[in-house]
């Protein structure tokens, strides 16, 4: 693997605005160490704390979406569930006068109302008290997943479109993408997915039609801010095209 590069190196426009993670391979890294699947978790818990503390202190990126529990997620063994839900609703707990002093700004990409309460709880907490925050905007992606959140905007629009709303807004792409959770975000630059599996695993479908993919066989507990700046390395050198092509270099 390359050497990460300094934090210098990186500090420009050619950064992603909008960073989405898959943090996967909590559960292998415990199996590897003969542990519970849950000490995995606990530990993936630590490395979340340790990314968004290094975004929202040293890097110029604006908007962190992190896949922090799936729709998919509820058929896991009801220990590890709640483990799960106790982890969440403690990092919550823990960190957000930090958060706050930070200047992060929480949203949630998902369904609240079938979080256990407690975890509601702190949620809508952090989200009233860091609204309107203009520093890094924290996205945790809680109950979400990408196909639920396109039949719930389908469902919307038709709501809407059945009471007259829709006449202002023609049915485009840009119409759509205001159902979604994501309203107002920019669709995210980069998509990292650690735990090495090469699959998007119903996390923003329709966001992610143009996002640079970077997929790494490091584990989650294990990834750390350094290969952070790899992989940002990486998406700066990539060039983004959108379907189009370079007309320079075309013949
Ligand atoms: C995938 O690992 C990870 C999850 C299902 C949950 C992600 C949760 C955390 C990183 C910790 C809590 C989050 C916050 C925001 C405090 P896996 O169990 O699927 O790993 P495996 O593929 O190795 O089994």
């Amino acid at each position: 693997m390359s050497r990460a590069p300094r934090l210098a190196e990186l500090k420009d426009d050619q950064l992603p605005r909008h960073l989405a993670i898959i943090m996967d391979g909590n559960g292998r890294w415990a199996l590897h160490r003969g542990q519970r699947r849950t000490s995995g978790h606990q530990r993936g818990a630590e490395a979340t704390e340790a990314i968004v503390e290094f975004v929202a202190r040293e890097l110029p990126i604006k908007y962190l979406t992190l896949f922090a529990f799936s729709a998919e997620n509820w058929g896991r063994p009801p220990e590890e569930i709640d483990f799960l839900m106790q982890l969440l609703g403690d990092f919550l707990r823990r960190k957000l006068d930090r958060l706050l002093e930070q200047g992060v700004c929480l949203r949630l990409l998902g369904e609240i109302e079938q979080l256990p309460l407690s975890v509601q709880g702190e949620l809508r907490r952090a989200l009233e008290l860091s609204q309107g925050q203009e520093g890094l905007q924290l996205n945790l992606a809680l109950n979400y997943g990408g196909r639920q959140e396109i039949l719930r905007a389908v469902r919307a629009l038709l709501a809407d479109q059945a009471q007259g709303h829709l006449e202002r807004c023609e049915l485009d792409e840009a119409c759509f993408s205001r159902y979604l959770y994501t309203t107002g975000l920019p669709d995210p630059d980069l998509l990292i997915r650690t735990g090495g599996e090469q699959r998007l695993s119903n996390f923003l479908l329709w966001q992610i039609a143009y996002t640079e993919l970077w997929i790494t066989p490091t584990l989650w507990p294990d990834f750390t801010p350094e290969e952070l700046l790899e992989a940002l390395a990486a998406y700066r050198a990539r060039e983004r095209r959108y379907g189009t092509v370079k007309l320079a270099r075309s013949r």
